[in-house]
C-alpha cells in the first residue's frame, strides 16, 4: 500500500531536482496533485475530436462492476481494465453480465461509421460509465481516455490510500485521424531486453499509438534469432560494451570482451507479439538492407563485396563512415550487403520468410537507409551486374537489389517498405516508402502513387536533442516539444490517400538504457500522438502544453521518465556593432522567469531576471541560468560557459 502523500513528497523532491514542482491543494480529500497554472482538470492527450463537459462528477465505488462482451478480441482490454482500476484503488473489480454495472463497454451493433474501426464514444454520468465502439479497439482507446480523467494516482503500480477517485461527467467522441500512429525503437544500437521492450509499449499505449516499429539489425547489433543461421546471433549480437560518446570511441582491442548485447530468440518475439497485440499493437519488424549491415557481414562475410571482410567486427560505437562529403557516406569498413551476389538474396529469403511468420504486421521494414557505395564501385561483380542489367550508377544497383528484396517479402504474402532512398534507383510502384529526409521525399513519393508514412527528423526523431547541448546528451540536432508539436503529418499538396500516417523514430547510439528511452521519448511522444490522432484544427500549443504538464504528473506516478528540458531557456548569440557578446535568452513555454548569475553562485528568484540581451562582464567565465514560474523553480540549473558562447558568435 503506498500512500499518495509518500508519492507527491516523492514528486516535489525529484520536482526539485528536475523543475517540476507542482503544490498539493489542500482539500480533505486528498486529490492528485493539481499544479496552479493547469485550470482545467480534463486533459486527455491525444486531444479528443469532441468533448462535452456536464455537471458533477463520477465516484468510484468500493466495489466496481464492469460489463463486456465476451470474446476473444476483448478478454485482454477487459483484464487491462480490471488491472488498472484495482491495482490503484484496491477496489473489488469483478465482472458482471448486467447492464447496470458500474462500467459498461459495448460493441456497436449497428456500425456507427463516423468513429470507424478505432473511434470511440464515452460517457460519463455520476454513477454509471459507458464505453460504445465499433471494434474491440476502440474500447481500449476509451479505457485510455477514461483512465486521463481519474486522479494522477491511477497510474500506480501499487494501491494508494487517501485519494477520492473521482472523474469529471463527460461526453466524448472520438476517433484517430491517422490509421498508422508509430513509434520506432531501435533496439539495434543498444539492445533492450524483452522485459524493457513491454514496458516500452505499456507508455505507448497511453497515447493511442498503434504500431511499434523494432529497428532490429544494424551495425552494431543483429537481434533476432534466425533459425538456420546462427552466427547471427552467436557473432551479430555481441560487441564490446563501451559508454561516453557513440560514434567516436576507440576501436576496441582482440582481447576486449565481446559480451555487450544480446537477441530475441523467436519465442521471445512471439511473447512480444502476442503481449503488443493485446493492447492493439502491431509489431513492424526492420531488417535493415544492404547498408547498415556490419553485425551481418561479421557474422557471413561471404555476404559482402570485400575480401577481407573475415576480419570484421561488429561495431561497438567506433567511427565506420566518413560524413565529410554528404550523403552518401563513405565507408572506412564495408558494411554493405553485396548486391551481385545470389547467396545474400538466399540469405535474405531465410531471414524474411521466418521473420515473415513471427510477425503477422502486413509490412516489413527493409531498411535501405544510408547505404555507402564506395566499397561497391571497386567491386568486379558490381560491374558486371551493372552491364548485365544495364544499372547506369549505384543507385540504380541498390535499386535493382530493393526489387529482388521486394519479391521476397511479396513472395511471403507482405507488403515493403523501406526508408527514402528506395526512391533513389527507381522502385516498383507497389512498395511503401518512409519519409525521414523531412517531409520531401515522403511529398515526391506520393505524388508517384506510393503509400507514405511521414516520419521526417525534422520534426519526429526523438533521439534529436530536446534543449541545449549544454545539458542535453550531445546528438548531431535539436527538436524541441514546440517544433516536435508542429508536425503535420499530411502536406497540403498531396493526394492524403497515400499519407498512411506518421511516425516517431527514437534510434539509440547515445541511448544507453531503458530510462534514458523513455526521457528521449516524453513529451516529445505526446506531440507526435497528437499529430497523428487529433483532428488539425484542434491543435493548439499552450492548451497541449498545459495537458503535458498534467501528464508529467502522471509519469511521475507511473514511474516513466521523461525530459523537462522544454523548461530550460534558448541561448541565442550575436554581437553588438562593438563586437560585444550579446546573450539573447528565451523559453518555449509562456510565464516562465529567467534568473542568472555571472559570479559563479546558483541563481534563484531573488537574483536578476532577465529582461534583456546580456553582456557578460568583462571577467565573467560562467553564465548560470535557471527558470521560474511564480516563486517554483521549473527549470534546471544551466551551466553556459562564457567561452562556448563566445565561440557560438563567432570571435571578435
Ligand atoms: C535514418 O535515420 N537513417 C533512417
Amino acid at each position: 500500500m503506498k500512500n499518495i502523500l509518500s508519492v507527491l513528497c516523492f514528486s516535489l523532491l525529484s520536482g526539485a531536482a528536475f523543475g517540476q514542482t507542482s503544490v498539493l491543494k489542500n482539500t480533505t480529500a486528498i486529490e492528485a496533485v493539481t499544479p496552479l497554472n493547469t485550470p482545467t482538470e480534463i486533459a486527455i492527450i491525444p486531444e479528443p475530436v469532441a468533448i462535452v463537459k456536464n455537471q458533477g462528477h463520477f465516484i468510484l465505488p468500493e466495489n466496481v462492476t464492469i460489463q463486456c462482451p465476451a470474446m476473444p478480441e476483448t478478454k485482454q482490454l477487459l483484464a487491462f481494465l480490471q488491472e488498472r482500476i484495482s491495482v490503484p484503488t484496491g477496489r473489488y473489480v469483478s465482472v458482471v453480465n448486467n447492464k447496470s454495472a458500474t462500467i459498461s463497454l459495448s460493441l456497436n451493433e449497428k456500425a456507427n461509421h463516423t468513429i470507424g474501426a478505432e473511434g470511440y464514444q464515452l460517457t460519463v454520468t455520476p454513477h454509471h460509465i459507458t464505453i460504445k465502439a465499433n471494434q474491440p479497439a476502440g474500447l481500449f482507446y476509451g479505457i485510455q481516455s477514461l483512465l486521463q480523467l481519474f486522479p494522477a494516482a491511477i497510474e500506480s503500480k501499487e494501491a494508494v490510500d487517501g485519494i477520492t477517485w473521482k472523474a469529471p461527467c463527460v461526453e466524448v467522441t472520438d476517433y484517430p485521424r491517422l490509421g498508422w500512429r508509430g513509434l520506432m525503437f531501435d533496439v539495434a544500437r543498444h539492445f533492450f531486453t524483452k522485459e524493457e521492450v513491454k514496458q516500452y509499449i505499456n507508455a505507448m499505449v497511453r497515447y493511442k499509438y498503434n504500431l511499434l516499429h523494432l529497428h532490429l539489425t544494424d551495425d552494431e547489433g543483429w537481434r533476432i534469432e534466425i533459425k538456420g543461421l546462427p552466427k547471427l546471433t552467436e557473432i551479430g549480437a555481441w560487441s564490446v560494451k563501451k559508454v561516453g560518446e557513440f560514434g567516436n570511441f576507440i576501436p576496441p582491442t582482440a582481447d576486449e570482451p565481446r559480451n555487450y548485447g544480446g537477441f530475441y530468440t523467436q519465442e521471445d518475439i512471439k511473447e512480444l507479439v502476442q503481449y503488443a497485440k493485446d493492447r492493439f499493437v502491431n509489431i513492424m519488424p526492420e531488417i535493415d538492407v544492404p547498408g547498415h549491415s556490419l553485425a551481418t557481414i561479421s557474422s557471413y562475410p561471404e555476404l559482402s563485396c570485400t575480401p577481407g571482410a573475415e576480419n570484421y567486427h561488429v561495431r561497438s560505437g567506433e567511427r565506420i563512415m566518413d560524413w565529410s562529403r554528404g550523403a552518401p557516406p563513405t565507408a572506412l569498413v564495408d558494411n554493405t550487403l553485396c548486391p551481385a551476389n545470389e547467396k545474400v538474396y538466399s540469405f535474405l529469403d531465410t531471414v524474411i520468410t521466418q521473420v515473415a511468420a513471427l510477425f503477422p504486421f502486413e509490412y516489413i521494414h527493409m531498411g535501405g537507409d544510408e547505404a555507402p557505395f564506395n566499397f561497391w564501385e571497386k567491386n568486379e561483380a558490381i560491374k558486371a551486374l551493372m552491364q548485365k542489367e544495364g544499372l547506369k550508377d549505384m543507385h540504380q544497383v541498390q535499386g535493382y537489389f530493393e526489387k529482388r528484396v521486394q519479391k521476397i517479402v511479396a513472395s511471403k504474402g507482405k507488403k515493403f517498405i523501406g526508408w527514402d532512398e528506395i526512391l533513389d534507383g527507381g522502385l516498383s510502384p507497389s512498395a511503401a516508402v518512409m519519409s525521414w529526409r523531412g517531409m520531401k521525399y515522403g511529398i515526391e513519393a506520393a505524388k508517384k502513387g506510393h503509400e507514405v508514412v511521414m516520419s521526417p527528423s525534422t520534426y519526429a526523431y526523438l533521439d534529436y536533442m530536446q534543449a541545449d547541448a549544454i545539458t542535453e546528451p550531445r546528438v548531431y540536432a535539436s527538436l524541441r516539444l514546440s517544433k516536435a508539436y508542429e508536425f503535420e503529418p499530411v502536406p497540403a499538396d498531396v493526394d492524403p490517400k497515400y499519407i498512411k500516417g506518421g511516425q516517431a523514430n527514437l534510434w539509440t547510439e547515445q541511448v544507453y538504457n531503458i530510462r534514458q528511452a523513455e526521457y528521449m521519448t516524453w513529451p516529445r511522444g505526446m506531440a507526435i500522438a497528437e499529430s497523428v490522432w487529433s483532428p488539425k484544427e484542434k491543435k493548439n500549443w499552450p492548451n497541449f502544453f498545459n495537458r503535458v504538464e498534467q501528464h508529467f504528473k502522471r509519469l511521475d506516478v507511473a514511474e516513466t521518465k521523461y525530459a523537462p528540458s522544454v523548461y530550460d531557456p534558448i541561448f541565442k548569440v550575436s554581437r553588438s556593432a562593438d563586437k560585444q557578446l550579446l546573450i539573447d535568452l528565451s523559453t518555449e513555454v509562456a510565464g516562465l522567469d529567467i534568473y542568472y548569475s555571472f559570479d559563479n553562485s546558483f541563481p534563484d528568484s531573488f537574483y536578476p531576471k532577465y529582461t534583456e540581451k546580456l553582456t557578460p562582464p568583462k571577467d565573467a567565465t560562467m553564465l548560470k541560468v535557471i527558470t521560474y514560474r511564480g516563486k517554483t523553480p521549473v527549470g534546471r540549473m544551466m551551466n553556459m560557459p562564457i567561452e562556448e558562447l563566445n565561440k557560438r558568435a563567432g570571435r571578435k
